[in-house]
């Protein structure tokens, strides 16, 4: 980051909560059942809980070491620890255009989330009733009209746009200490609902009853890109972060809160959503509009409090997706400032211009755009590909193999044990894994995957 980069959290809660903001989001509650569903469910969870623990965390840990080293974003920061191989920062550039085109599609679902808490707020959602065809007919009709989705993506991005401009960043996360706690205990709740619909036990052991013959390459590429798509890593953002975190906080256990954190809250909706999809006689691999679809027949079975739960539900996940929106955009602005020397406004203004544009041919590609198609898919469910399955694997092996192999073994071991204050009994075994087994394993997903 700039030179601005000094402020750190004042407290290991302050800087914690902002990664977890950045992490808890739609990947979270609107990515994860859609492509848990898609890929068969159990055995999909089981791989990718293996992919956050082993790899993410391993990943996660490593960027916030060369975060808190150089205080910069990865373009500068990677020549930074490098300096005799500068090429390196194009992994750096590379991440930027994930999180770019990461951006772009956050917006589409941002505004769908937020078209769905004032149809929430105004009664549109509890006039479908608890069937399921007036609900899906309502999202397919919603998503593929040109007008309606367009108007709230750029009301969100414009809310993101003046969040990051107005420097109320530090308010937003003081604001989601009290948010991500409600948001995991209204899922709970929803969870203990949707346990007790009818023909709910179906979907509790579609998810947690692994069947492994469900499973191929395509589908443990999926589940690796969805690891780190949910934890913010692989594409540099944590490395922003970790120049957020004060020297004395201990990466390792920051990297376990909110790595726990986030598979927590992706298992949790889970829970809520696959009993209600069997329940509703739904089918899992409904694709990209799945939450939108279960959830509305969820509230609207509740009776009288449904409208209220469903407010209370949109509202939360609009505040995630919000914290999540900025997170990319405050990477993206921070990047264009350090390369092109413009001024912080002016780069929040042609950040959030620029990916709202995207954002934009996104969204009508549900609809009037939606004859074109390469590989057989529109150019949303394209780009959801690219970026989450393909795009930020690619980029993690790049940051890996730079961490393991050119980073100086010095300079990570006197971050991680905070300047010799702290055992780090741990050392030998994370730079094992980093420099041998996490990319190999990329290598072996990434390559498998795509043939
Ligand atoms: N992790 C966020 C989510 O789950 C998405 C995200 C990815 C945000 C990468 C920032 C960087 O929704």
């Amino acid at each position: 980051m700039t030179s601005a980069n000094n402020n750190t959290f004042s407290s290991n809660l302050g800087a914690i909560l902002a990664a977890v903001g950045s992490a808890v989001g739609l990947g979270n509650v609107w990515r994860f059942p859609y492509i848990c569903g898609k890929y068969g469910g159990g055995a999909f969870l089981l791989i990718y809980l293996l992919f956050v623990f082993l790899l993410g965390g391993t990943m996660m840990m490593a960027e916030f070491i060369m975060g808190r080293h150089t205080h910069h974003t990865p373009s500068q920061a990677l020549p930074m620890l490098a300096p005799q191989h500068k090429g390196w920062r194009f992994v750096g550039h590379f991440g930027v255009l994930v999180t770019f085109v990461t951006l772009s599609l956050y917006w589409v679902i941002s505004g769908w989330t937020t078209s769905y808490l004032t149809d929430a707020a105004t009664g549109t959602l509890t006039h479908l009733g608890a069937t399921t065809d007036a609900v899906t007919n309502y999202f397919n009709s919603f998503a593929s009209s040109t007008w309606h989705p367009l108007v709230f993506l750029l009301v969100f991005g414009l809310i993101a746009m003046a969040v990051i401009m107005g420097g109320v960043r530090n308010g937003i996360e003081a604001v989601s200490k009290i948010l991500m706690p409600l948001l995991v205990l209204l899922l709970l709740a929803l969870c203990v609902y949707a346990l007790s619909m009818p023909g709910s036990a179906k979907g509790l052991s579609y998810l947690l009853l692994p069947d492994f013959s469900k499973i191929n390459a395509e589908a443990v590429l999926a589940a690796l890109g969805q690891a780190l798509f949910s934890l913010s890593v692989g594409i540099g953002m944590m490395i922003v972060y970790g120049g957020y975190i004060p020297n004395e906080d201990n990466l390792l256990k920051t990297t376990i809160w909110i790595t726990l954190s986030d598979s927590i809250i992706a298992i949790l909706s889970g829970i809520a959503i696959f009993p209600a999809v069997f329940s509703c006689g739904m089918e899992p691999a409904e694709g990209a509009g799945l939450v939108f679809k279960v959830l509305p027949v969820v509230f609207n079975s509740m009776g009288a409090v449904g409208q209220y739960v469903s407010i209370a539900f949109f509202l939360l996940l609009v505040m995630a997706a919000l914290t999540s929106a900025i997170s990319l955009l405050e990477f993206l602005c921070v990047w264009l400032t350090e390369v092109s020397g413009i001024r912080r406004p002016l780069s929040a203004i042609i950040c959030t211009a620029a990916s709202l544009a995207v954002a934009v041919v996104l969204s009508l590609s549900n609809g009037i755009l939606g004859h074109i198609t390469i590989m057989g898919r529109n150019l949303f469910d394209l780009t959801d590909l690219l970026s989450g399955t393909y795009m930020f694997p690619l980029c993690a092996l790049g940051l890996c193999i730079f961490f393991g192999w050119e980073m100086s073994p010095d300079d990570i071991r006197d971050e991680l044990s905070n300047h010799g204050t702290l055992r780090i009994p741990y050392y030998p075994a994370l730079m094992f894994l980093i420099r041998y087994i996490v990319p190999l394993a990329l290598i072996v997903v990434i390559v498998s995957g795509m043939l």
